[in-house]
């Protein structure tokens, strides 16, 4: 076996969770910037993220939200696996007015991926 081939079989090796699980990781990188999954941690420009899938949108404590997502909060809407999928395609189209500037994930692999690791926090 030539040797390039190695790093294009190792993803056949490992077992599927634990790829899902590194993709959710990398995916959350870019978000790190802005939120942390640390319940103690609320002074970065985002919301904190801490069991965000099953959370009022626009719950988190302490955080001033845009009146979009306060008029969401209001209205009762909150997040689940499907909602925070879909929102992460398309953000400000889920929510126009969105005080978040990041683009939308366009991979749903790598959406579902992201969403499995904010719903898993000993995935961290
Ligand atoms: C540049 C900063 C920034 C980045 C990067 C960013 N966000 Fe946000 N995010 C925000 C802000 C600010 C809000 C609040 C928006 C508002 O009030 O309209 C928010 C809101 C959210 C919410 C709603 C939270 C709630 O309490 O209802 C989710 C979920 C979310 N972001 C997920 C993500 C994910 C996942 C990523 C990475 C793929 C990401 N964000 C990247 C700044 C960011």
């Amino acid at each position: 076996m030539r040797l390039f081939a190695i790093p294009l079989l190792l993803p056949l090796l490992l077992p599927a969770p634990a790829i899902a699980e590194e993709n959710g990781v990398r995916a959350f990188a870019p978000c790190r910037a802005c939120h942390s999954l640390d319940p103690a941690e609320r002074n970065l420009p985002g919301p904190n993220l801490s069991g965000v899938i099953g959370r009022a949108v626009g719950g988190a404590a302490e955080f001033d939200y845009s009146p979009v997502l306060r008029k969401a909060r209001d209205e009762g809407v909150r997040w689940d696996a499907n909602r925070l999928e879909a929102f992460l395609a398309d953000p400000a189209a889920m929510f126009p007015g969105l005080w978040m500037s990041m683009r939308g994930i366009e991979d749903v692999a790598e959406r579902q991926a992201l969403v499995k690791f904010l719903e898993d926090p000993s995935s961290r």
